[in-house]
């Protein structure tokens, strides 16, 4: 016996094994070769009950007799491979007869090796044990792949959730702020005078040099009681919008699980209005100057929260950008730029040059691009972390994890588009450019 073949018998795993053949007699020749090994081993006489048993055991691998009636080895292992459930399970044509187009013809419909009855024990069970091996090697891989991938599902949905907690904290501070300072108190104070003086009313208002007063305070209180309501209204406005995002992540985790995101026209300009605002309350609590250079550009086909969750880490990053260079008593300025440009990729096709959006002949052109550019005037980026800040983890923020700009490249790409980012060096800005084309590549097809 092979003691190098002999592993799956001491070994911890144990494979499983269907061995099909119409011969009563080399269906258990096989099997007991490969139960003398320590395989779990399954049998079947025909094409039709392999098939229903492969689906049933889902076993490692497939021993297949090449001739049989009805449905030969070949039919079984095209349908086998046509089925999702069985598909990927290593199939091992067993055949009497060396013949070169026969063993062509196994692995074109899917074969992933060949024995022959007449082979030896031990080739045929090593060639068995290495394909089994293989094949739970593979399941493996792809299990471990998917965890890593809703490992990182997670920690995104953690990440932007996080983010926007953030906001929702200081938006709902800033309105508590507002409602305890506010002048209501004031109108308390003018309505317990009035009914004091509620007999002689005319004469208090013309006459006391309180009362005298009174019509023009009421008359300040109003539009400063009216200014304060506009204020935590915008200020509710924007808590509203995080929570709805807060929302939208959330259900877009969920919708990993199944289905594919909302693709929709999207107007780029609202969306980006939404990521402002979403970081509208500490921007206005720094005093940064937002300038809004937003062009012409038709609604852009995408999953809208896909394209917001990125433009909120844009605009999440420049702000601390700015904030890091609050201390040198500089004006803090945030650029947002919307315009359309050709893709390179497809230049010729539709016309030249940057703009305009529609194709000479009047049709849109599908394989014109939406940039949007989010600029800053804070610290820069030095010219050797232009690439490193991209990848998972790289930060030099001192709660930072180094997330957004990974996760929004790989959303970017996911969507056919791009995000790249320039800067002249320390102290001298950034810009970071997401380019996303106006409708997604299959349906431009
Ligand atoms: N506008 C910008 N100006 C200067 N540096 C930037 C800018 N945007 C990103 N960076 C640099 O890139 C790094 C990575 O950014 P990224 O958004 O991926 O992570 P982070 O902001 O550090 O943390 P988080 O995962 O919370 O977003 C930042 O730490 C910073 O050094
Ligand atoms: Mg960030």
């Amino acid at each position: 016996m092979n003691r190098g073949t002999d592993d799956n018998r001491t070994n911890k795993i144990q494979y499983d094994a269907i061995v099909v053949d119409d011969s009563k007699f080399f269906r258990t020749v096989i099997a007991g070769y490969l139960s003398e090994h320590g395989f779990r081993v399954h049998t079947a006489s025909c094409g039709a009950e392999a098939l229903e048993l492969a689906r049933s055991r889902r076993p490692d691998v497939i021993l297949l007799d090449v001739q049989m009636p009805d449905m030969d080895g070949f039919a079984v292992c095209e349908a086998l491979k046509a089925d999702p459930v069985t598909g990927r399970i290593p199939v091992i044509f067993v055949t009497g007869e060396e013949k070169t187009d026969q063993t062509v013809r196994g692995f074109e419909v899917g074969g992933a090796d060949y024995v022959f009855k007449s082979s030896a024990e031990q080739e045929v069970v090593a060639r068995t044990l290495a394909h089994a091996r293989i094949a739970r090697l593979q399941m493996e891989l792809l299990k471990a792949s998917r965890q890593a991938g809703m490992a990182e599902v997670a920690s995104d949905v953690l990440h932007n959730v996080g983010n926007v907690l953030n906001s929702v904290n200081v938006s709902a501070s800033v309105v508590a702020d507002k409602l305890r300072k506010s002048r209501v108190s004031g109108l308390v104070n003018a309505a317990k005078l009035m009914r004091e003086h509620a007999d002689d009313l005319g004469t208090f208002v013309t006459q006391d040099e309180k009362g005298k007063n009174l019509p023009g305070y009421l008359a300040k209180l109003a539009e400063h009681l009216v200014a304060e309501q506009t204020s935590v209204l915008n200020e509710l406005e924007g808590l509203t919008k995080n929570v709805e995002h807060i929302n939208s992540i959330v259900s877009k985790q969920q919708s990993y699980a199944g289905t594919l995101g909302v693709i929709e026209p999207i107007s780029i300009g609202d969306l980006l209005d939404d990521a402002l605002k979403i970081n509208s309350a500490s921007l206005q609590r720094h005093g940064v100057r937002v300038v809004r250079e937003y062009g012409e550009v038709p609604p852009v086909l995408a999953d809208k929260h896909k394209v917001l969750r990125i433009l909120v880490n844009l605009v999440r990053n420049a702000k601390h950008a700015l904030y890091e260079r609050e201390h040198n008593g500089r004006n803090l300025r945030l650029t947002l730029r919307i315009g359309a440009r050709k893709d390179s990729r497809t230049q010729g096709h539709c016309g030249t040059g940057v703009s305009p959006v529609s194709s000479p002949a009047g049709r849109r052109c599908h394989s014109e691009r939406v940039f949007i550019e989010v600029a800053d005037d804070g610290v820069g980026i030095p010219r050797e972390n232009m690439t490193r800040i991209f990848s998972h983890g790289f930060t030099t923020e001192k709660s930072g994890h180094g997330l957004g700009l990974h996760t929004s490249t790989l959303a970017a790409k996911e969507m056919g588009g791009s995000l790249t980012a320039h800067s002249d060096g320390p102290d001298k800005g950034a810009t970071f450019t997401l380019e996303l084309p106006i409708q997604p590549a299959e349906v431009s097809q």
